[in-house]
């Protein structure tokens, strides 16, 4: 397997890790998501994979400053089944009820679509709203992660910051999961890549980032 484009060697990540007595507490990585939005004045957000809805209302709250907000978020929500998470690597997410409601108290415009990603997302599509800020984060299986972007790729204008979690370093067991494949062929004449630090580290050692995607 060819080494990946990023610096891959430990001595050039900015690692933090995430677990305490077996429970994975507060990776840092998320912080991008709020650093981007800020960076680039994103008030259109859109995540593919909302689960409880915290890190939505983070990204809301960070969007904020720039005037008002529009949030559409994606999920199986009471669709996800048992075999669903351990196919998709993924968790089971609240009723979609409980985070209309979460989200709504931020008082801005909170558009929830239920379903698997490869429909709604499609659906979406023909909605032609543009988005500056796309967070795919649904399910870790290479096939949903590959139609994720082949969705995604339809909402990009040139500043269309889209940042995937999941960059799964250096696990075989791993392999099949996540964006690593994706990021790692990406087309290069298309789309800049950016790894995101920090490097997050599981409790069986996993190494984690985020990595941001932009139109060339
Ligand atoms: C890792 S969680 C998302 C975490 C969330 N982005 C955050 O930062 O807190 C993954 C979510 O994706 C959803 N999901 C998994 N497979 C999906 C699919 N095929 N279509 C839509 N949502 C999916 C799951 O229901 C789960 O809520």
């Amino acid at each position: 397997m060819s080494k990946p484009e990023c610096m891959y060697e430990p001595q050039n990540y900015v690692v933090t890790i995430f677990y305490r007595k077996g429970v994975m507490m507060n990776p840092k990585r998320y912080e991008n998501l709020f650093m981007q939005i800020r960076k680039h004045d994103c008030t259109t957000l859109m995540e593919i994979g909302v689960w409880n809805g915290n890190h939505a209302m983070k990204m809301i709250k960070a969007a904020q400053v720039f005037g008002e907000v529009s949030y559409y978020g994606f999920d199986l929500f009471e669709m996800c089944t048992a075999e669903i998470v351990k196919k998709e690597f993924a968790k089971k997410p609240p009723s979609m009820d409980t985070v209309s409601k979460l989200l709504e108290a931020t008082g801005e415009s909170i558009n929830l679509y239920r379903g698997q990603s490869k429909d709604t997302v499609k659906d979406f599509i023909r909605k032609c709203i543009q988005v500056d800020f796309i967070f795919i984060d649904g399910g870790h299986s290479q096939d949903t992660v590959k139609t994720d972007w082949q969705n995604v790729q339809q909402l990009m204008n040139k500043n269309t910051v889209v940042i995937f979690d999941d960059y799964f370093y250096n696990s075989k067991e791993h392999e099949c999961f996540g964006c690593k494949n994706i990021i790692d062929n990406l087309d290069k004449e298309k789309y800049s890549k950016e790894f995101l630090m920090p490097v997050d580290i599981a409790e069986d050692g996993l190494h984690i980032s985020m990595v941001k995607v932009m139109r060339k």
